[in-house]
């Protein structure tokens, strides 16, 4: 068992060594860009090894296609081709803030896509609009009623009129 701290985060994990510090970081819940998820084909998951570097895994053939010679002037490898062997390595992640392509695209279709079902929502209560007739005006009937309570009680008052004559 190892333990890979990530800098500047302060956050330790326990791992075995077939744990990648990508799967560990993923697993702490930290976020480290990728677009391979692991494949060591998009070189976005680098990190920086600050401590521990006879604790951790040497350096691949697929890393090396990546990196080059990086490692020994920049002290960067790729988190998904890293393993903790034994004791502790510090890490720090370079890309962590850093959206990923796919993210990015994802996220940029999905605003599209929330853009265009608002228009289409616009466009069908404006048709919906369109679409109905006008409504019919209405006649105020309380004044209709009035008019008719108050001849009633005239017709009365003049049929009383009449009988007292
Ligand atoms: S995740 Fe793509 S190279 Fe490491």
């Amino acid at each position: 068992m190892a333990i890979i701290r990530f800098i500047p985060q302060n956050v330790e994990i326990e791992v075995c060594s077939e744990t990648s510090v990508l799967a560990a970081a993923q697993k702490a819940g930290l976020s480290i860009a990728t677009i391979c998820n692991g494949k060591a084909s998009c070189s976005e998951c680098r990190i920086k090894i600050h401590d521990g570097e006879d604790n951790m895994s040497p350096i691949v053939f697929k890393e090396k296609e990546h990196l080059g010679n990086l490692y020994f002037i920049t002290k960067e490898r790729l988190a998904c081709q890293t393993f903790a062997v034994d004791g502790v390595l510090s890490v720090e992640i370079l890309r962590a803030e850093i959206e990923s392509k796919r993210e990015r695209s994802r996220r940029k279709a999905l605003a599209r896509s929330k853009e265009n079902a608002k228009r289409l929502a616009e466009r069908h209560a404006e048709k919906k609009a369109r679409e109905l007739p006008p409504e019919p005006k209405r006649v105020e009937e309380p004044e209709v009623v009035a008019a008719a309570s108050a001849g009633a009680g005239s017709g009365r008052r003049r049929r009383r009129r009449s009988r007292q004559s």
